[in-house]
């Protein structure tokens, strides 16, 4: 093993500030008298975007398997085939000298509109962080790293490289950092990349409290920080703050102004000294996995099909679907001859093969006759003899299988969508096929959310296919002729409309900021507290077969947090057909002193059952689970009280729920202050203590001061008033009589409380 020290000691301070900094776009830097190799990344998190011309940015990339994106993977809900994906991916790194992969990408999707929400697995915090926990195992168990993104609150494409996130302390610690949190503690990535954008005032390259604070003392980060591409604005400034190498290189300005700094003594050289500590670190570790040779392409495509399939997510289905006897069928929309398969930007990759959908259904149509019309046109134009073919082809097929694709530039890196819509032409076609033939089966492909009000009573049923990888194709064939079962679940809500979405108001920002105004409340957790009807909730997907929850069990009515829960249910296939079934824990608080989300995910198990089987699916709920994060407390916390566990299908398909009593185990310090309103002091037990005999005075003096006449004259409950007060106030007007000045008698009290902390 290197002797990473010793090697550090031996290093002169330029081989330093280079090593922070890269050597090329893709490269870090070697020192080679000291056998310091270089480390070569390339971009995910699909697959492998590894440059043929290693100097160059977007030069021709080597074929790779494109596999679905991160939107379609998190649809499965399987962490274990996730895994899998991330193993093959890593052999692909293998085999093309690649030692980190940058991603995966847990950015929570704030809304819908956000470009890069392909890229992203959901709008629930738990649920991205163990899909994330399961890629970023699979390929680092082979030896490869990777590169958890964008590091943090990169909730949007619009103005991403200057755009201010505005976003209260509770809602950091509960949506944003929770995913990286998990990923980080749970599968330790070599690599995490910081964010483009500011966190509250400050980028997050140069966020000491971000990436030193949070992510390296508080959870315990190993690795070393990356800036995202062209991320860092003060170099000096971003080491001091924790970024440790800066991508991407060469950038000669960067490296002297680290010497400088370091002689001039305004950078310590022993915070250089720690970045260089952690790179050398993951470069010698990557140094161990032997590169070259190749990989299976043929495997990687089978596994890119199933991958596909397994998060498909079949959102209506009139019984039209699986198809069986139908021996005509009409096949309309570009998108069945022209894959709609990844999405724009630094994630695009350049696939080994790709399936052309129309000849994947071709393939498993047996003696069936297909019919194939382009049904709308490439651009956003409108061509109304598009939509007449298509309606005549419809008109004579027993069965229409209408794909519709997004434009191919809509969704992408670098800027947000304008709008949740197909185009006119697109929704013409739908209405005008679905008029004519009732059988119509509507296969979706787009990385997000589409609106599909206007269009989708007329549907017999509808596909949600994503953006699926080179396999799709094959895995859409799969699942419209029953080959697969369909069982992918919704990772994120699909709206009504786009005024519907919980960032509506807020987005997309102006003058430099977008404000998190609706804090916790994003996706699910806020249609479930304003009761918005959705057009499908998360965690929603339809099966071939039928599902039935019985017996749920918890393994304790009382429980001490530390000693977290147990939870059960049977779960039977009820249908014909061999299906999956993804339950879902959710946690309701009945009471709390901050405001919760009426039900948060919890934990949740993928179960594959035969027809008539019954399997019982035990999941664990910890501390965390529980608790909420508590900002004067600044930590989280948990409270005694009654939780209803909640067992469902989906978030709005709730089969069983088990009310548990929590006992905590912490003890809280008093977070009473000179601000502190009189209802405080009595909620809290030392206040309440300490406050008593005054408290009297209080009471007695209001109730001699205010008649109930006077009540009535003011229109008011004083005692209502008074409680919302700060104590302070309230002696202020008690004036003279007290004993001494408010303050002082505040502070006395304060101060016995805390006595007692
Ligand atoms: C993207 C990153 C990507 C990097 C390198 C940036 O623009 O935000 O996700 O890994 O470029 O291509």
């Amino acid at each position: 093993m290197t002797d990473i020290q010793n090697l550090i000691k031996k290093m002169s301070l330029e081989e330093k500030a280079a090593l922070c900094t890269g050597a090329g776009p893709w490269t870090t830097t070697p020192v080679e008298h000291l056998g310091i190799p270089e480390m070569t990344v390339a971009d995910g998190p699909h697959g492998v975007r590894r440059v043929e011309d290693i100097n160059d940015f977007v030069s021709a990339s080597i074929p790779a398997t494109c596999f679905p994106s991160a939107a379609s993977m998190a649809s499965t809900w399987d962490v274990d085939l996730i895994n899998k994906i991330g193993e093959a991916i890593a052999e692909e790194c293998i085999a093309q000298e690649v030692d980190v992969i940058l991603g995966p990408g847990v950015n929570m999707k704030r809304t819908p509109l956000c470009g890069r929400n392909f890229e992203y697995y959901s709008e629930d915090p738990y649920l991205a962080g163990e899909i994330a926990v399961g890629f970023i195992k699979g390929v680092q168990s082979k030896g490869v790293g990777t590169s958890l993104k964008h590091f943090a609150a990169n909730n949007q494409e619009y103005q991403r490289s200057t755009i201010n996130s505005a976003v209260d302390e509770r809602a950091l610690r509960e949506i944003y950092l929770p995913a990286f949190e998990a990923a980080v503690k749970e599968a330790k990535p070599w690599t995490v990349m910081c964010a483009y954008n500011k966190l509250n005032g400050t980028y997050a390259a140069e966020n000491h409290r971000l990436l030193t604070e949070i992510l390296k003392e508080e959870w315990g980060y190993e690795g070393f920080v990356v800036s995202d591409w062209g991320a860092v604005h003060d170099r000096v400034e971003a080491l001091e703050a924790g970024l440790d190498l800066e991508m991407p290189g060469p950038r000669e300005r960067r490296v002297e102004a680290v010497i400088k700094a370091v002689r001039s003594g305004e950078l310590d050289e022993a915070v250089l000294d720690e970045s260089v500590r952690r790179i050398l670190e993951i470069v010698f570790k990557a140094a161990v996995t032997k590169k070259g040779g190749s990989f299976d392409a043929a495997k990687n495509h089978a596994l890119a099909r199933r991958a596909a399939g397994e998060g498909m997510v079949l959102l209506k289905n009139n019984g039209i679907l699986p198809l069986k006897t139908q021996k005509n069928i009409a096949i309309i929309g570009r998108a069945a001859q022209e894959a709609y398969y990844q999405g724009g930007g630094s994630s695009h990759i350049n696939p080994t093969q790709l399936d052309n959908p129309f000849e994947e259904l071709q393939k498993l149509a047996g003696d069936a006759e297909l019919s194939y019309a382009e049904g709308y046109p490439m651009d956003e134009s409108f061509d109304q003899a598009l939509i007449d073919q298509a309606v005549e082809n419809a008109s004579t097929a027993e069965v229409a299988l209408l794909y519709v694709s997004l434009p191919a530039t809509k969704e992408s890196e670098g800027y947000d969508r304008p709008d949740l819509d197909f185009s006119a032409h697109q929704v013409a076609l739908i209405k005008a096929v679905t008029a004519i033939q009732p059988n119509t089966v509507v296969v979706l492909n787009s990385g997000a959310p589409v609106v599909m009000s206007e269009w989708i009573e007329g549907a017999a049923a509808v596909l949600q296919a994503w953006m699926m990888g080179q396999a799709g194709g094959g895995a859409i064939a799969d699942v419209l002729f029953g080959k697969v079962n369909p069982s992918g679940k919704l990772a994120e809500t699909f709206p009504f409309k786009l005024e519907d979405t919980p960032a509506y108001v807020n987005y997309p920002g102006e003058n430099g900021t977008v404000r998190y105004g609706e804090g916790i409340f994003i996706g699910y957790r806020y249609y479930n507290a304003k009761e918005v009807p959705t057009l499908f909730p998360f965690g929603y997907g339809m099966s071939f077969t039928s599902f039935d929850y019985q017996n749920p069990k918890v393994s304790a009515d009382n429980f001490r947090d530390v000693d977290g829960l147990t939870v059960s249910v049977e779960v039977t296939n009820t249908g014909e057909i061999a299906g999956k079934e993804i339950v879902q824990v959710y946690v309701h608080d009945h009471e709390s002193k901050l405001a919760r989300p009426p039900k948060e995910l919890k934990a949740f198990a993928k179960v594959d059952l035969q027809p008539g089987e019954t399997k019982t699916v035990t999941v664990s709920l910890d501390f965390r689970a529980f608790a909420y994060y508590h900002p004067s407390y600044q930590q989280w916390i948990t409270e005694n009280g009654e939780f209803d566990i909640l067992i469902g299908a989906s978030s709005a398909d709730i089969r069983c729920t088990e009310t548990v009593t929590l006992q905590s185990t912490l003890e809280l310090p008093s977070i009473l202050n000179r601000d502190s309103t009189l209802r405080e002091w009595t909620e809290d037990p030392s206040g309440m203590n300490v406050l008593a005999p005054l408290y009297q005075q209080i009471h007695e003096q209001m109730l001699s001061n205010f008649s109930e006449n006077d009540s009535a004259q003011i229109g008011m409950d004083p005692m209502g008033f008074l409680l919302d007060t700060p104590l302070l106030n309230l002696l202020h007007f008690f004036g003279d009589g007290l004993p001494s000045s408010p303050e002082e008698m505040v502070d006395d009290l304060l101060a016995k409380v805390h006595s007692t902390d």
